[in-house]
């Protein structure tokens, strides 16, 4: 994918009938240990929470959801980008509208657990401690597989205003 192509990519809220498309596009990832599984209904459920890119032909190359935990605190979560346009700036196009989002609902402190520490640490985000998100480790840590041998960081970022405003 060139600059250009990425430069007609739309990011906006994904739409229903969408959740399959996302499924297919995060399980991809699933399979080699990189995300959570989600399936189509679990997606569809969520769908007011997710962000994607689409290319001119509708075609979604990148998800993201925004997940919230508290009034002031949520998850930038299922961050994914389809092979073909990893490496163009769209991980972090689709972050930071999942970080508008969060703003738009009046939540300034956003975190991620992710195995691609070097992305976050590329977007400004700052490594932190995750027992910092107990709702977090309750809701999702503490059913996984992986409890005990889990190599995910945690990150985080306070947001402000004015730099949606400014997006
Ligand atoms: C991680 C992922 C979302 C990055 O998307 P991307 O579109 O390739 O990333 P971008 O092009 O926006 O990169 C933004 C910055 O992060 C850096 N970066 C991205 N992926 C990186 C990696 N794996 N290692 C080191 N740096 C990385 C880029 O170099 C860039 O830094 P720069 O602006 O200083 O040049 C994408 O590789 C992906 O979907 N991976 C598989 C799924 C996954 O692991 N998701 C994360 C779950 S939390």
């Amino acid at each position: 994918m060139t600059t250009t192509e990425h430069e007609h990519l739309l990011i906006r809220r994904a739409r229903e009938g969408e959740a399959e498309e996302i499924a297919r596009l995060n399980n991809v990832f699933a399979a080699e240990h990189l995300m959570l599984r989600r399936t189509p209904e679990q997606i569809a459920l969520d769908i007011d929470d997710y962000l994607v890119a689409v290319n001119p032909w509708g075609r979604i190359l990148a998800c993201g959801a925004l997940k919230e935990y508290s009034p002031s605190v949520a998850e930038v979560a299922a961050v994914a980008v389809a092979r073909e346009a990893q490496g163009n700036g769209l991980g972090r196009d689709i972050v930071a509208a999942v970080e508008a989002l969060a703003i738009k609902r009046g939540v300034l402190h956003v975190f991620a657990l992710t195995l691609q520490p070097a992305f976050f640490e590329a977007i400004g985000y700052q490594r932190v401690d995750r027992a910092r998100y107990p709702e977090k480790i309750r809701r999702d840590c503490l059913g996984c597989a992986r409890r005990f041998a889990c190599n995910e960081t945690c990150f985080a970022k306070q947001l402000h205003i004015d730099a949606a405003l400014a997006a």
